[in-house]
């Protein structure tokens, strides 16, 4: 059974990777970013304090979610509600990123995350799969790419969904505050593995990268 992690900032292209990998593979999917996103909308639902960490414990342990997936998307249930449009809005984001630092919702969090790891093979995207919760996967990928190049195709992600007045600058700024709250904080940070192969993508088409990661598998 094979489980490929592929980590790194927001906006690398980590998400359509994943997807496009694990429908090629015909395996599982993790996308643990939603996850994280998930709890932070039901937490903004609630109006639960976003610093409460008991309460959001306790918010995280009940939730009901469930991904369907095909290869152009996923749908994300939460209580039997889709919510995938709620959960990529920016200020869900950003709470994400704000209750992703607190180190007893990472690990309710956690069990949830590793239940995904299924025959034949699971494709896990985040920011702490190959660090902290699949340390023992043969394959890491660490995906990047500039902030100016991953602001400029969250523009035009937000331009093809027909979004006007889009803020460059803010979206620029937004995308490094969050890899600096992701990066520095204490409990399961943004950084590669000591064994995850680094992949640049800033200059790299999607394709490009899947034949990178795909050039390193034995399977
Ligand atoms: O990948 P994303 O943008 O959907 O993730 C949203 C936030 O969740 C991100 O800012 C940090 C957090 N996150 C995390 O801390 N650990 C993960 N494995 C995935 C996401």
């Amino acid at each position: 059974m094979a489980l490929i992690c592929i980590d790194g900032p927001s906006g690398a292209g980590k998400g359509t990777i994943a997807r496009l990998l694990a429908d090629k593979l015909g395996y599982a999917l993790l996308d643990s970013g939603a996850i994280y996103r998930i709890a932070a909308l039901a937490a903004l639902k609630h109006g639960c304090d976003l610093n409460d960490e008991a309460a959001l414990v306790s918010l995280a342990a009940a939730l009901d979610i469930e991904f369907k997936i095909d290869a152009q998307q996923t749908q994300t249930l939460l209580n039997g509600e889709d919510v995938s449009k709620a959960i990529r809005e920016e200020q869900t984001g950003m709470a994400a990123s704000t209750i992703a630092a607190l180190p007893a919702l990472r690990q309710a969090l956690l069990e949830r995350q590793r239940a995904f790891n299924r025959a034949p093979g699971l494709i896990a995207d985040g920011r702490d799969m190959g660090t902290v919760v699949f340390p023992e996967a043969e394959y890491k990928f660490f995906l990047t790419a500039s902030a100016e190049e991953r602001a400029r195709r969250r523009v035009l992600q937000l331009q093809q969904s027909g979004a006007n007045d889009i803020d460059q600058d803010k979206i620029l700024a937004d995308i490094k505050a969050r890899d600096d709250r992701d990066m520095n904080r204490a409990t399961a940070p943004l950084k590669p593995a000591a064994d995850a192969e680094l992949i640049d993508s800033t200059e790299l088409s999607i394709v490009q990268v899947l034949d990178v990661i795909t050039s390193k598998l034995t399977l």
